[in-house]
């Protein structure tokens, strides 16, 4: 489904808050990723007070945007995302990004926290999504079409921006940060997987699983949207030695990894 109504709503109940400008630079925070945003100041606006806005039910998202500046460039920055094992409908999972594209934001990096599964790459690094795989078996782009939005079958060729790739590249080697490069699945969750569905899901060639994501990544491109998507790598999961992973682990490796993330926000966003 598309939610225009909803959209239509928030974009209302921001617009009368703050003003968007025209080359303001969307954020979404993954779980654990909230501390970049509140050192930024500037203005926040809870979700509470957004129409059209169910509030979160993860305990490790905030649920608020948050309108500032980074090195002068204006941010939009939604803490917390709305997911589809909270029982949201696509729609409202997109809903968020969506009303940042209505509010005329252009650019949008996307973060999360996922597990690693290239075995080549560490819990407590970073990726850069290159590519995506939608396992969930639902689209945010379902029923009637909103023409005004985009494209009834869009494509989706290079929903992951090259250009802000590189970019994201090129800041993360001038600060000698190492930045893996690889193909995001999302999956619908709560559950984390088995040994089994993660040798599956290696062998449909992603390098990192997440609950999150690849819903919003759709409804954006659909609207036109240039994205960046980076992945805090929170565990690995290797099918044949399967460590457990709670949420608690999740959420305090996604803290230890968000000064890094911060330092690759701030050199981006700025040339983007
Ligand atoms: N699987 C799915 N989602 C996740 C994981 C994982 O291993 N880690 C963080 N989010």
């Amino acid at each position: 489904m598309q939610n225009l109504h909803n959209v239509n709503a928030a974009r209302i109940s921001i617009e009368k808050k703050i003003q968007i400008l025209p080359d303001c630079i969307g954020v979404v925070l993954g779980t654990g990723l909230g501390s970049w945003a509140e050192n930024l100041g500037g203005v926040s606006i809870p979700y509470a007070e957004i129409e059209g806005f169910p509030v979160s039910t993860v305990q490790s998202h905030k649920g608020e945007l948050r309108i500032a500046e980074v090195e002068g460039r204006q941010v939009a920055v939604m803490s917390g995302r709305f997911h589809l094992y909270e029982g949201h409908t696509p729609d409202i999972a997109a809903l968020g990004i969506r009303t940042l594209g209505a509010l005329g934001v252009e650019k949008t990096v996307i973060t999360n926290a996922a597990g690693a599964l290239n075995v080549q790459f560490d819990a407590g690094g970073l990726m850069c999504i290159t590519d995506h795989i939608n396992f969930t078996g639902m689209s945010p782009l379902t029923g009637a079409n909103v023409d005004g939005w985009g494209d009834r079958f869009p494509d989706m060729t290079e929903v992951w921006s090259k250009r802000l790739i590189e970019l994201a590249m090129h800041q993360a080697q001038e600060h000698q940060m190492h930045l893996e490069r690889g193909v995001y699945v999302q999956v619908l969750g709560p559950q984390l997987e088995t040994p089994a569905e993660t040798r599956m899901l290696k062998r449909l060639g992603a390098d990192a699983v997440g609950m999150s994501t690849v819903v919003e990544a759709i409804a954006a491109h659909h609207m036109g949207m240039e994205l960046l998507g980076i992945s805090c790598l929170t565990n690995k999961n290797l099918p044949d030695c399967m460590a457990q992973t709670s949420l608690d682990d999740v959420i305090s490796q996604a803290r230890q990894s968000a000064g890094a993330l911060a330092t690759l926000l701030n050199s981006v966003i700025p040339q983007m």
